[in-house]
């Protein structure tokens, strides 16, 4: 096992559960770091004491030119501490969560008492993974839907797309999204950032494979994106994605504000586990959501009732996909 993916292995035989608060806080930080993120920056800090996780954003990592308000950084960061709350649920540790931002700190998650597991859910957050694959389009079953149905939070709201003028409504918005932002050199310099060769030996980003990239390729693939327009091929095999999956969801806020993202991104996440649980795959596919104007046209033409800012393919891959890196829990906390 490569070192830079060394995060995926977390055992939970390893909780430590005669050991103090701050010893199992740390311990769940390892599912933190499990989290998607945009670009895969994992742009997350965790600060633990005795009781208590203070969770900030790392500026270091933040998509400056793609991600001017943080909204991104914020949902990813709210994936983080999704996975971080269901994995205490897993050993019985009740977390209360108190969004508010103090410096660098977004929320603080904070050990409230203590009840009978009912899901194991530290597997399912290991076995999550994006895959961009052809999706089956064979309807999803009943029980998935209906899981799918339940998850809400707060001011945050999913709508879920099985019909195909409205999905081919997102396919033909995010054709316009993506020929946008590949359109702007600043946007590909910074994502060029993030792409990885397949052999990478760095902790974050995004290697070729994740693309379906092969290992040659893969080694051009930075230099591609930063000096060519790629935007119009990219825009076209992911509208081809959106609709051949059976299922989309839009995730969307009732307005804009550092809680609504966070719970946004919990959501995020949610929904990658539960369809994972259920042995189907998720993908993210936002750029629709991304761009001011597309996403008005989106709310317009869906009949929207809140502001999307994700988009998911959910549905069953062809062909399975691996694991990205990942920094490890101790390298993004103290
Ligand atoms: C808020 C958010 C938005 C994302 N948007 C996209 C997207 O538009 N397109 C895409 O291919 N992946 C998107 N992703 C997925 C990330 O690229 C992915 O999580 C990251 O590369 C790590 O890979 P993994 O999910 O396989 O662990 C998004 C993830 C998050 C949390």
């Amino acid at each position: 096992m490569k070192a830079n993916y060394s995060a995926w292995e977390v055992q939970r035989k390893d909780f430590p559960k005669d050991g103090s608060s701050e010893d199992k806080l740390r311990y769940l930080v390892s599912y933190a770091v499990l989290a998607p993120s945009s670009h895969n920056t994992q742009p997350w800090h965790f600060k633990i004491a005795d009781g208590f996780i203070s969770v900030e954003l790392e500026q270091s990592r933040w998509l400056s030119v793609s991600d001017p308000d943080h909204r991104e950084q914020t949902m990813s960061v709210g994936a983080a501490i999704e996975n971080i709350i269901l994995a205490a649920e897993s050993f019985g540790i009740k977390l209360d969560i108190t969004i508010k931002r103090v410096g660098l700190q977004i929320a603080r998650l904070t050990i409230n008492g203590s009840f009978k597991p009912k899901t194991d859910w530290t597997k399912i957050i290991k076995l999550r993974h994006s895959n961009r694959t052809k999706f089956s389009t064979d309807k999803l079953p009943s029980d998935l839907l209906s899981a799918l149905k339940s998850i809400r939070e707060n001011d945050v709201t999913v709508t879920l797309i099985q019909d195909h003028s409205q999905k081919e409504v997102i396919a033909n918005l995010s054709v316009k999204a993506t020929k946008q932002l590949f359109g702007q050199t600043s946007f590909r310099s910074e994502l060029a950032t993030w792409v990885r060769n397949n052999w990478t030996q760095k902790y974050d980003g995004m290697p070729g494979y994740s693309q379906g990239m092969p290992g040659p390729p893969s080694l051009l693939a930075k230099l591609i994106i930063k000096n060519m327009n790629v935007g119009a091929d990219q825009a076209k095999k992911d509208a081809e994605r959106l609709m051949e999956a059976p299922l989309l969801a839009a995730i969307g806020v009732k307005e804009h504000s550092i809680a609504n993202w966070i719970n946004a991104g919990r959501i995020y996440e949610r929904i990658c586990l539960v369809v994972t649980q259920h042995n189907h795959n998720t993908s993210g596919v936002s750029a629709a959501a991304v761009v001011d104007k597309t996403n008005h046209e989106l709310q317009d033409q869906l009949r929207l009732k809140s502001i999307p800012v994700a988009i998911l393919r959910i549905g069953k891959a062809n062909k399975p996909a691996k694991h990205t890196p990942r920094h490890t829990a101790e390298q993004v906390s103290d």
